[in-house]
Formats: structure tokens, sequence, C-alpha cells
């Protein structure tokens, strides 16, 4: 993990109320082992339980997953299919034990594009957990972060109403859930891959190289005790945190 070894005048020690991840590293986790890379993919169906489990026993009431882009479109056909196919095989057979945990799924993304049994899977899967609200959990599915703007926005316009940043804040696909507080990335990469470009705007970030199949209760401590060392400071100086003149600044960034 690239920990920050800076020692903060202010540390705020906190559980972030929303975690979102880009998931990045099965294909290498799959190449490692002379596997094919949906083999990659199907160990980060586990990797994604335990930290679901692992976000409830912490008391994450939001966790936020980028499981497939508007861009992963252009793989191969067969990681494509594959990645489609392990969606539906997952959520039937998870389902129940999320139902279980307490666990709402949200499914952020277009539908225009994705197979009617993966949408009527997204739906009985959203449906049936409707009722939950230990986690919720949003499973970003054909997301884009440009996509997500572009959309609210034509829909403020269709409806005639000005946009403004709270608007469309409440037009995106994540409207019923605040903005991330922790952004993690796995697999390496330093970039954010058109994930929550809107929402993102004060995350804290984490990248580790950890490959997302190993990622587990433990990688997401690590995380969370890096987040739990930084100052955030939403533009204003330390010595007004310290004041406690917070309000302002925090509400102008966390319009859900
Ligand atoms: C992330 O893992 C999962 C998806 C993008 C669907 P990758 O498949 O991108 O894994 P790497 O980056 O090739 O290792
Ligand atoms: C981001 O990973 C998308 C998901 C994790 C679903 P990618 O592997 O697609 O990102 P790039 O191509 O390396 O930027
Ligand atoms: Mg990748």
């Amino acid at each position: 993990m690239a920990a920050s070894t800076s020692l903060h005048p202010m540390p705020v020690a906190s559980l972030p109320r929303h975690v979102a991840i880009v998931m990045d590293g099965n294909g290498r986790w799959a190449q490692k082992r002379w596997l094919p890379r949906v083999a990659g993919h199907k160990q980060g169906v586990e990797a994604l339980r335990g930290v679901v489990r692992a976000c409830v026993e912490r008391g994450v009431p939001v966790l936020s997953v980028f499981a497939f882009s508007s861009e992963n479109w252009s793989r191969p056909a067969e990681e494509v299919s594959g990645l489609m196919d392990l969606l539906v095989m997952a959520l039937s057979r998870e389902v129940p034990s999320l139902e279980k945990s307490g666990v709402r799924l949200h499914f952020p993304g277009d539908r225009s594009g994705l197979s009617p049994r993966v949408v009527q899977g997204l739906e009985a899967a959203a449906r049936d957990t409707a009722h939950n609200d230990t986690l919720i959990l949003n499973v970003c599915f054909n997301y884009g972060g440009r996509w997500d703007v572009v959309q609210a926005a034509r829909r403020l316009a269709q409806q005639g109403i000005e946009i403004t940043e709270e608007t469309l804040s409440g037009a995106t696909a994540l409207a019923h859930v605040g903005d991330p507080d922790l952004l993690i990335r796995t697999g390496g990469e330093l970039r954010i891959s058109n994930f929550l470009l809107w929402q993102a705007a004060y995350s804290e970030l984490v990248f580790t190289d950890c490959l997302w199949p190993d990622f587990d209760a433990a990688e997401l401590d690590l995380a969370l005790s890096e987040f739990a060392r930084r100052e955030r400071r939403f533009g204003q100086t330390s010595e007004q945190r310290a004041g406690g003149d917070t309000e302002s600044a925090e509400a102008g960034q966390r319009h859900a």
C-alpha cells in the first residue's frame, strides 16, 4: 500500500460512511497462476463477499464497487460474456446470504446495452433486498463517471430543472447515498478509470498494489487506518477545522 507516513497536525480518526473500491487486478491474479482471466474474476467475487462481511462487521454503512466500466466492453468478447455470466450466477448464489446480513443492493449504471437476462438479474436482486438497511452495496455495472454526469444533466434538462451542483448530485446514479469518503483502488494502478468522477471530488484516495482477489479484511483495515490518519480540510485551513468550523465546508460536499 502506498501509505502516507506524514504526521498530520489533526488526525481525524473516524470510520468512513461510504467506501468506494475500484476492484482491479483480477486478470493479473489469474495470469500469475496460469489460469484464464475469468478465474480471476471468479476469485474476485469471493473477495467481494469477504469485504462486504467486513464492512458489515465494522459498521461501514455504504460500499460502492466498480464491477464493469463503460470501457470494459472493449475487452475480448469471451471475457465480456464471462463477466456477464458471472454477475448473473453470483447474484443468484449470493443474494440469499446478503439478504440475511441486511445488505441492500443497487446497481448504478447504464442499463441500455445490457441483455434482458442481466437486467432481470439486477432488478430481481435489487427488489429482493430492497427492505434491508444494514449496508447499502452499490455494484456499479456498466458504469462510467462521464456517463453518470451526462445522464444526470440530460434528465434535468428534459425536466426543465435548473442545473446546480445540488440538483446534478440528486440526479446521478448514486443520489441515494452521500459522496464516498474513502476511494480505494487495488491492483497498483494510480488512476480513477472513469469511476465516480463527480462524487469523488473530496474523497480520500488510497491505492494499494494488492490484487483484488487477494484483498481481504486485513487489507481493508489497512485502508481504513490510512483514512483515519488523513486530515480532511474541504478547502478550509487546519486552524478552522481545529476550531470546529466544519459544517459548512462538509455540507457543500455531501448532498445526499
Ligand atoms: C478488474 O480486474 C475487473 C474488471 C475490470 C472487470 P481486471 O480484469 O482489470 O484485472 P487486470 O487489471 O487485468 O489485472
Ligand atoms: C477499472 O479497471 C474498471 C473496473 C475495476 C471495473 P480497468 O482494468 O478496466 O481499468 P484500466 O483499463 O486499467 O484503466
Ligand atoms: Mg484492470
